[in-house]
């Protein structure tokens, strides 16, 4: 059966307003799109390159992103950077159910998962610290 996973359409209520952060933020999100358009021809190999490039993607946002909250203070900061760890494991977790003998069933729950991280991060936990980001 031919799995029909999600896409995020980004929204103008996602943005920050902080440009450093927004572009790669949507980034996130536009290669989560891609990775699930992979996943829905079932092309798993393809699936497990774009998870790895999402990872990659990811690590070097929320690496950013933490540096901003640790110069802002923001106080929830250490929750926050505990999220983004879950994220990427949910994702490291998706990329291996791509490349072991992939049960449909199974990469769609984990799709599904890392899609509602990443939809967390991004409407919820980073609205957030919207306020206490430098305004341009
Ligand atoms: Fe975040």
């Amino acid at each position: 059966m031919a799995s029909n996973m999600g896409f995020v359409e980004w929204q103008g209520s996602f943005e920050l307003g902080y440009q450093p952060l927004d572009d790669s933020r949507k980034f996130l999100v536009e290669s989560l799109n891609d990775l699930s358009r992979a996943l829905n021809s079932e092309d798993y190999s393809q699936g497990a390159r774009l998870s790895l490039r999402f990872i990659n993607a990811a690590r070097r946002h929320f690496a950013r992103e933490e540096d901003v909250l640790e110069v802002i203070e923001f106080p929830g900061r250490e929750d926050h950077k505990a999220y983004h760890g879950r994220l990427i494991t949910t994702a490291e977790n998706l990329e291996k159910l791509c490349l072991d003998d992939p049960d449909p069933e199974d990469v769609n729950r984990g799709f599904l998962g890392l899609m509602n991280m990443l939809l967390d991060d991004v409407i919820q936990g980073d609205q957030d610290f919207r306020d206490y980001l430098p305004k341009e």
